[in-house]
C-alpha cells in the first residue's frame, strides 16, 4: 500500500469484528509510528494498550460512570463556540451519522446510546488510552497528535482501521483511577484499533472535505 492510499483509506470506523490484532502487528505498527517527528524528540506520548480483560473491565467503570451522568466536560478542548465554517463542518458530520443509523432530531436517547458506544472502543479489540505528563503544553499535544496520525495511517497499510476518541477525555478521572496512571500524567485522548465490519451500516459514512481554495493562500 502506498502512503497515499493509507492515507486516503484511513476514516474513522465506529463499528469493529472480534477478530482479535495480532501482537506483531500490533508492536509493529507502534513502534514505526514512534517515528513521528516531535519538538527537540521529546516524544512526549504515553500508551496504554487494552486488550481482553483490562479493555473489558475499563470499559465497565467508565461506561457505569456514563451511566450515572459523571462526565467531566473540559471546557478548553473545543470552542466554547463554534464559528463558522467550523460549525457547520461539525453539524454536518453530526446529522450525516444520525442519519444513517436513523437518529432523529430531538431523539436524545438513540443519541445517548450511540455516544455511549466509544466508551466500548467501539468493539474493537485493542483499545488504547493516550496519555502525556502534566507539564506538556500545546507542543506536546501536536506530538502527540503527530504519533496518533502514524498509528491511523501504519494501521491501514495492516489492513486496520481505527478511530481517534476524544469521548474518553470526559472521564479522565475515572481511566486514571482505574489504570493507576502515575499522578503526573493526564489522560488525552484514546483510540479504536482492529478489524472493520464491513456490514456495519455507521461505516457506510464518508466525510467531506474542503477544496485548497478554502484553507490555503497560495502566494507566489
Ligand atoms: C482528536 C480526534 C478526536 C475524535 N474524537 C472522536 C470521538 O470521540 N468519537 C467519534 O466517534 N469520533 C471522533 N473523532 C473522529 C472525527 O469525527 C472524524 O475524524 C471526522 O469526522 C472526519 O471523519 P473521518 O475520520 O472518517 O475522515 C475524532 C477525531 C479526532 C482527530
Amino acid at each position: 500500500m502506498s502512503a497515499t492510499e493509507a492515507v486516503t483509506s484511513r476514516r474513522s470506523i465506529r463499528a469493529f469484528t472480534t477478530q482479535e490484532v495480532p501482537d506483531d502487528t500490533l508492536r509493529t505498527i507502534l513502534t514505526d509510528a514512534a517515528r513521528a517527528a516531535s519538538g527537540t524528540n521529546i516524544q512526549p506520548w504515553h500508551l496504554t494498550v487494552l486488550q481482553g480483560q483490562a479493555k473489558d473491565d475499563l470499559v465497565d467503570a467508565v461506561q457505569a460512570a456514563f451511566d450515572s451522568g459523571e462526565s467531566e466536560k473540559d471546557e478548553k478542548y473545543y470552542p466554547s463556540e463554534f464559528v463558522e465554517p467550523y460549525k457547520a463542518r461539525r453539524r454536518k458530520i453530526g446529522w450525516d451519522m444520525y442519519g444513517l443509523i436513523g437518529i432523529e432530531k430531538g431523539d436524545y436517547d438513540k443519541m445517548a446510546a450511540q455516544a455511549r458506544k466509544n466508551y466500548e472502543f467501539f468493539g474493537a479489540p485493542v483499545g488504547i488510552i493516550f496519555s502525556m505528563h502534566e507539564t506538556m503544553s500545546y507542543g506536546g499535544w501536536m506530538d502527540l497528535g503527530l504519533y496518533m496520525a502514524n498509528v491511523m495511517t501504519l494501521a491501514r497499510e495492516h489492513g486496520l482501521h481505527t478511530c481517534p476518541q476524544a469521548a474518553w477525555r470526559e472521564y479522565e478521572s475515572v481511566i486514571h483511577t482505574h489504570l493507576a496512571l502515575p499522578a503526573d500524567q493526564r489522560v488525552i485522548v484514546g483510540m479504536a484499533l482492529g478489524y472493520e465490519d464491513v456490514a456495519a451500516t455507521i461505516n457506510e459514512l464518508r466525510t467531506e472535505r474542503a477544496g485548497l481554495g478554502e484553507f490555503i493562500d497560495f502566494r507566489s
